[in-house]
């Protein structure tokens, strides 16, 4: 039997790999590592729970006694790394938490990888997942590919792309067994409601004001949750060690096109007026250092190991925006308490 590390399986895309991989290998033994940060939510994974081959630890991977010793214990034959901070905004105001989880936290794993696999890299894979974001920000035309130089512009993207050149050091220093994937924005059920998606679909639901940033005209690449989680699937199983794959869905909007769409379809599902959510679209100050436009090729992942994306994006926001409907507790018990003070300090300054 083998037993996987999946750090962050609490979070939005951490959920949809834990609950893959747990009912996809019943031979596997699976532990989701996660300190349950805001972002991090038991709830995510109800439904796998009782499995018995899952199990939860709770637990920091800043923490490197903790993470040494956890290694030592478990003895994992390989490792699915999400955990992170991973929302822009927070990064601009608290990078060094960033810096912290996102740099620190990946070197403490990947030496307590290099530790317990220190007779012999055998069967053994250390998966790094990691974003778009870290090649910076495209003009209107062309796509990131795996060539694309590193340009981060965020404390969130540059962390990010530090941790990528650490565990590609790990590989070409100590030749660690590495694999890195770079994707581009996700959406879909458990996503927490800070992100566009959600917290737009949150807010025109509650008649709110839509907090659209600068003109609305950078464009983002969104992709299924459940698509990536397939893609890591078989990344980490049929990924080349030492390459990079990105990851994306061909399927580029601007921001203010993908609200009017998302106003539209909730306007028929709660009933209103054609045009009565799009009222509430407001334009604020523009995010610093905002990206204008993210689009992957993701051919490479299609040549090599035949990943494509699946799901029609209308299809996909429309079982999103249902889903996020549907869950009114989910979503109520994690926007109460300290999400409050978070939306305040953002959107409610004087
Ligand atoms: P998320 O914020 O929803 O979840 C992150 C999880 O990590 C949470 O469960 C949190 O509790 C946990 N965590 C945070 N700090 C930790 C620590 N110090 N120790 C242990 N656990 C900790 O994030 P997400 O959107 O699911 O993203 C997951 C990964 O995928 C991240 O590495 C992110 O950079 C990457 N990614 C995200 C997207 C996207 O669109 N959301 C796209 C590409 C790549
Ligand atoms: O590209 C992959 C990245 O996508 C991931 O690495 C990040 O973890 C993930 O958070 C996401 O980053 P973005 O910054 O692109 O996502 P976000 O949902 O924060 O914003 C999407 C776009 O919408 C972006 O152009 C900013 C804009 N926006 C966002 C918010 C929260 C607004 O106009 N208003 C808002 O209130």
């Amino acid at each position: 039997m083998k037993t996987l590390l999946i750090t962050g399986g609490a979070g939005f895309i951490g959920s949809h790999v834990v609950r893959l991989f747990v009912n996809k290998y019943p031979e596997y033994k699976i532990l989701n590592l996660d300190k349950l940060t805001y972002a991090g939510n038991l709830a995510n994974l109800k439904d796998i729970e009782g499995k018995p081959n899952y199990e939860f630890i709770k637990g920091d991977i800043v923490d490197s006694g903790f993470i040494q010793k956890l290694f030592e214990t478990c003895q994992f034959d390989g490792v699915i790394h999400l955990a992170a901070e991973s929302h822009v905004d927070r990064s601009i105001s608290n990078p060094l938490e960033f810096v912290m989880t996102n740099v620190v936290g990946t070197v403490n794993l990947l030496n307590a990888a290099k530790h317990i696999w220190k007779d012999g890299f055998d069967g053994k894979r250390f998966y790094h997942i990691s974003t778009d974001e870290v090649y910076g920000s495209l003009g209107e035309k062309g796509l990131f590919t795996e060539e694309t130089p590193y340009d981060p512009h965020s404390p969130y993207s540059a962390a990010k792309a530090s941790s990528d050149h650490f565990v590609r050091a790990y590989h070409d220093t100590y030749g660690l067994p590495v694999v890195i994937s770079n994707c581009s924005n996700n959406y879909g059920s458990f996503q927490f409601p800070e992100k566009l998606i959600p917290l737009f679909i949150n807010n025109i639901k509650n008649n709110k004001p839509l907090p659209v940033y600068g003109k609305g005209e950078n464009v983002r690449d969104w992709l299924w949750v459940d698509d990536h989680a397939n893609a890591i699937d078989v990344i980490f199983n049929k990924g080349k060690l030492g390459e990079t794959y990105n990851i994306g869905g061909f399927n580029e909007w601007t921001n203010i096109d993908l609200i009017r769409l998302m106003c539209r379809k909730m306007d028929k599902k709660l009933g209103r007026e054609t045009g009565e959510s799009e009222k509430l679209i407001t334009y604020v100050k523009d995010r610093a250092g905002h990206d204008l436009r993210y689009a992957i090729d993701s051919s490479k992942l299609k040549d090599e190991l035949g990943w494509e994306p699946s799901l029609q994006f209308e299809e996909g926001l429309e079982k999103t925006i249902d889903w996020y409907l549907a869950n009114t507790n989910w979503l109520e018990n994690v926007t109460s308490g300290d999400y409050q003070k978070y939306y305040e300090g953002m959107y409610n300054k004087k």
